[in-house]
This record gives structure tokens, sequence and C-alpha cells, in this order.
């Protein structure tokens, strides 16, 4: 038996260099907020964050899909020391500024009403990040997370499912492929991003993801829930979407080389299941062993909270 837990970098069966835990609890990164600016649009619902931290303090290495830890500062009502959350970084290795020096995370500040008093409570940590001031230092530890990570294949097949702040470690993967001009990594595959989002200015970087739509290997979807209906008369969710697109969807899953990455809320997991299943059933075969056949080809990828 090996413990794979120090820090450092990790070679992998894909000759990858993934580099985890670089910064842990006991020595987190000083980074420092240069950016934080609204996402959501007049007229939308709840705040969401782009925030851009300078890491040169680091350097703090990591991938295009990974995440980063915040620290909270504070205790929390039993007097321990608040603990670390985990958030999907936004940007790809070389930041939004292209010189390798931050990193970006999309930040939607939890806010529902007390089950018992009704009252407004604000999360801890979401809350932070989101009224931090340009030139607070933030703790930060990571990176983490490997179920995210792009495939090497630069022609391959690429699905992104996102609901809400899902979408950021798909920013960072659009950037790669679309924006950056990387001698590594050519795209030359196609990607299709399904988007969930309750209302029109809730979309999150909406002006980034249709100036893609220039390359016609890449398609834009919405499922605006609150505007838009599914086929029953509800609210429009990602899975109606997967619903009204299986045929295609099943089709590109016939390719060796095509991934699917789901991003956000946990509740979309089942609904996407439910609209292959429906489909597959049709053709005879078991919705749930197939997805098991992509998972086990490291083809179906899952990061959800
Ligand atoms: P806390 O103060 O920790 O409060 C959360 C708690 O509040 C819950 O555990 C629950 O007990 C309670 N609660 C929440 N909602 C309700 C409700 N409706 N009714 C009653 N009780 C409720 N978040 C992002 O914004 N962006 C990201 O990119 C992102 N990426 C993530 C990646 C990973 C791998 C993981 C695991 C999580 C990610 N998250 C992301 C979520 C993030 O880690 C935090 O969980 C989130 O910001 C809330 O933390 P908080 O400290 O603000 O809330
Ligand atoms: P709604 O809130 O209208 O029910 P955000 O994080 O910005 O709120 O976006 C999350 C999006 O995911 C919203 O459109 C939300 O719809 C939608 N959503 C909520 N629950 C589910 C679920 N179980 N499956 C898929 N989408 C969901």
């Amino acid at each position: 038996m090996t413990t794979a837990t120090h820090s450092s970098v990790t070679e992998t069966a894909v000759k990858r260099a993934i580099p985890m835990n670089v910064f842990r609890q006991s020595a987190p990164l000083r980074a420092v907020c240069l950016e934080n600016r609204e996402l959501v649009g007049p007229g939308g619902i709840g705040t969401v964050r782009h925030l851009v931290f300078d890491t040169s303090a680091g350097p703090y290495p990591f991938l295009e899909g990974q995440s980063a830890g915040i620290l909270p500062p504070g205790r929390d009502a039993n007097g321990k020391p608040h603990k670390l959350r985990l958030y999907s970084i936004a940007s790809t290795r070389h930041g939004d500024t292209g010189d390798g020096k931050t990193l970006s995370l999309c930040v939607r500040r939890l806010e529902y009403p007390h089950p018992e008093t009704g009252e407004t409570v604000y999360g801890v940590c979401s809350t932070y990040l989101c009224g931090l001031k340009v030139g607070e230092e933030v703790s930060m530890t990571g990176p983490t997370g490997k179920a995210m990570l792009l495939p090497d294949d630069p022609t391959a097949t690429i699905i992104m499912l996102a609901t809400g702040t899902g979408i950021a470690p798909f920013r960072a993967h659009l950037w790669r492929m679309f924006r950056e001009n990387n001698p590594d990594y050519e795209f030359r595959g196609s990607a299709w991003l399904i988007f969930g989002i309750p209302t029109t200015p809730n979309i999150l970087y909406r002006e980034e993801l249709e100036d893609f739509q220039r390359h016609a290997n890449f398609r834009l979807t919405y499922a605006i829930s609150r505007e838009q209906k599914n086929a029953k008369g509800g609210r429009m969710y990602i899975q109606d979407r997967v619903a009204e697109h299986v045929g295609e969807l099943w089709e590109l899953l016939q390719r060796d080389n095509t991934h699917v990455f789901i991003c956000g809320l946990r509740g979309m997991e089942d609904g996407i299941d439910a609209a292959f299943e429906a489909y597959t059933a049709g053709l005879g075969i078991r919705w749930a062993e197939y997805r098991e056949h992509l998972e086990k080809s490291h083809r179906w990828h899952v990061e959800t909270y």
C-alpha cells in the first residue's frame, strides 16, 4: 500500500504531472485579491462574484479543472477554526492575465432562509469571499481534484453540463480550447456547453461564452429555468435540454474520445441519468451499465456539490 499524500507533483497513467496539495492547511498560500466583480446582471437572482487572486507568493501550479481550498478566517459556533471550503478554479493555468501569476474563482454567495426563524442565513466562506476587497489576502490550499481535468487528446469531443457556478471549470476549459494559443494543446475537437441558470441576467460569463460561438466547433445551449418551460410546462432544467438532444448526445457518446463533464448542483445528476435512461431503454441498453463503462474509461466526469 502506498500513501499518496505527499505534496508536490504526482505522475499518473496519462503521463501528465498533476499538481496536488502543494499548499496545505498548515502552510497555506497567502493569495492577494486583485479583482472582485459581480457576474449577475440587474434583475438577476443573488450574488455571484468573479475573483482574481495574485498567487505569485507561490508559485501555485494547477491544471484546468482543479479546485482551490479557502480557509475562512474566524471560528465556528463551537469555537473551532472554520473548515476549509473548495472552489473550482475558473481560469486556465495561465490565469486571466496570461502570465501564470493569478488564479480566478467564481463564487455564489450562499443565502437561505433559516428553516425555523425564516431569517436570512449567509454562508460563511462564500460571504467572506464575495465581500473581499482588492488588496486583501486569503489563505489558500491546494490545488486539488482530478475528476474534471481535460483529456490530453485535442481532437476529443467535450460535452459540458453546468448549473450555476458549475460553469467555473468549463470557463477554464473553454479558454484553453478557444482563447489561448497553447502549442501543447491545439484544440481541433468539438465542444458543447449546456448551461442551466435561473434567469437571463444570471448567465455567468455570458459575453465570453457567446463570443466562443464564433468557432464552428463550439455549441452553446441554455436552460433558463425561470424563463423557459420544459415539454411538461415546468421549469426548463439542464436535464430537459439533455432529453431534448438525447439522440444526438447518444451518437456522440459512441465515439471513443467523447467525454461528458458535469459540474454544479448535485441535484442535476439524477435528472441527467433519467434522460439517458429513458432513451437507452428503447435501444435495449441499461444506462447504469453504460455509464459505468464510461466511468471506467475515464470519459464521464462529475463534480457536484
Ligand atoms: P456554510 O456556512 O458552510 O453553509 C453551508 C451549510 O448551510 C450547508 O452545509 C447546510 O447545512 C446549510 N444550508 C445550505 N443551504 C441551505 C438551505 N437552503 N436550507 C437550510 N440549510 C441550508 N461554490 C461556488 O460558489 N463556486 C464554486 O466554484 C464551487 N466549487 C466547488 C467545488 C467543489 C469540489 C466543492 C466540494 C464545492 C464547491 N463549491 C463551490 C461549494 C463551496 O465549497 C461551499 O460549499 C459554498 O460556498 C458554501 O460555503 P459557505 O461557507 O458559504 O456556507
Ligand atoms: P431554479 O433555481 O429555477 O429551480 P444558480 O446556481 O445560479 O441558482 O443556478 C442553478 C440552476 O440550476 C438554476 O437554473 C436552478 O433552477 C437549476 N436547478 C435547481 N435544481 C436543479 C436540479 N435538481 N436539476 C437541475 N437543475 C436544477
